[in-house]
């Protein structure tokens, strides 16, 4: 249990996991009463990842459900391990044999092993799933339900025993009520409208993409191999590109990949720097070709005043800036050193 959202914040930040203070209060809420924390907001913002870090640096036990359409009762609760039971019954076979030895018909023999306990729907016998992982847990736990916009409504009917009563019910045995109150997160990609049910019991918070600062911390504190320029020249790339109406714009983990491509073509690669960067940042073709010829527009409507400085594109303005030069220039053949025009020049002939 944390005091404060700061000793949260900090538990969080020796998982690398770098925390809005606003989110922070919510998640400290969350674990203080023990209620669900259900996280929606946009692919790739960090949603699954603050139930992993959540978990580790509490020292819980991880318990997932990933959901996907179809997901029922046997794959999220529990099920009766057949197998198991059959062979269990045939162990008991010549048990059974002398129990209904004495009866005079099918009937009898029937009513008679109905009414004898052979052990086969205990615990026992259940494959458990995560949803009773959870619950029977006796270490505390966190209980990811990842991307529950994927399964249908029916399923949220099922949840809502788990997330409101901290139990479940196998019709067979009883209801077990959790040993202790696991930490629930749901996260959801908003592709459907969850139920006011499910949202009631929940405390509720929007993840959207970090600022500039805050991902340049997280693509830093996720790739430390990466040099500090070359993070925040693909974090500012990054934040123009999610200003485009993009089919998919940018996610963190993109960006974290694309800061670790620029390391590895830091040398040597010059011009053709940008379009592996775009190659790993975008998924679309069109997103790509968006991309390119709005950056070039941008490049071509400003970059008189850039090179006029002649302080070159490092230290020019945010508009009109190349969002690749403050990483490279200096690297790859041409450089800081010679001068803004050069480095324009040279931006300008990347690829398009
Ligand atoms: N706040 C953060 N601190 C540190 N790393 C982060 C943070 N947010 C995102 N990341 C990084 O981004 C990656 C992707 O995050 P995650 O898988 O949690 O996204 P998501 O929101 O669950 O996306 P999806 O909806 O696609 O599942 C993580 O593996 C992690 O490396
Ligand atoms: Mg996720």
């Amino acid at each position: 249990m944390y005091e404060s959202a700061e000793k949260l914040t900090e538990a969080l930040s020796g998982e690398n996991y770098v925390i809005d203070p606003d989110f922070a209060v919510v998640v400290f809420l969350a674990t203080r009463l023990e209620r669900p924390l259900l996280l929606e907001g946009p692919a790739g913002v960090g949603k699954t990842e603050l139930a992993k870090a959540l978990a580790a640096a509490s020292g819980r036990r991880l318990v997932r459900l990933q959901c996907y359409e179809g997901l029922d009762d046997s794959r999220a609760l529990y099920e009766w391990d057949y197998g198991k039971q059959l062979m269990h019954v045939q162990m008991l076979r010549d048990r059974i044999g002398e129990l209904l030895s004495d009866t005079a018909s099918m009937a009898e023999a029937s009513a008679r092993l109905q009414a004898t306990d052979t052990g086969l729907y205990t615990e026992d016998f259940l494959s458990v799933r995560p949803l009773l992982d959870s619950v029977l847990s006796d270490e505390p736990v966190v209980l990811l339900v990842d991307e529950v916009d994927r399964t249908e409504e029916s399923m949220e009917a099922l949840l809502l025993e788990v997330l409101a009563e901290g139990q479940v019910t196998v019709p067979e045995i009883g209801t077990f009520t959790a040993r202790s109150t696991p930490w629930v997160v749901l996260t959801s990609n908003d592709t459907r409208e969850l139920s006011p049910a499910l949202k009631r019991r929940c405390l509720h918070y929007h993840v959207d993409f970090p600022d500039t600062a805050r991902e340049t911390e997280i693509v830093s504190r996720r790739a430390p191999e990466v040099a500090a320029d070359v993070v925040e020249g693909v974090v500012e790339l990054a934040r123009r590109l999610r200003e485009m109406p993009l089919r998919k714009s940018p996610s963190i983990s993109e960006v974290i990949d694309a800061a670790r491509a620029a390391a590895v073509l830091d040398r040597g690669a010059g011009d053709e720097v940008r379009r592996f960067l775009l190659a790993a940042l975008l998924k679309y073709g069109s997103d790509m070709d968006m991309a390119v010829r709005r950056l070039d527009g941008d490049e071509a409507g400003e970059s008189e005043v850039d090179v006029a400085t002649d302080e070159g594109w490092v230290n020019s303005s945010t508009r009109g800036k190349s969002p690749t030069s403050s990483a490279f220039a200096g690297r790859g053949g041409g450089g800081a050193s010679t001068g803004g025009r050069a480095a324009a020049d040279r931006y300008r002939r990347g690829v398009r």
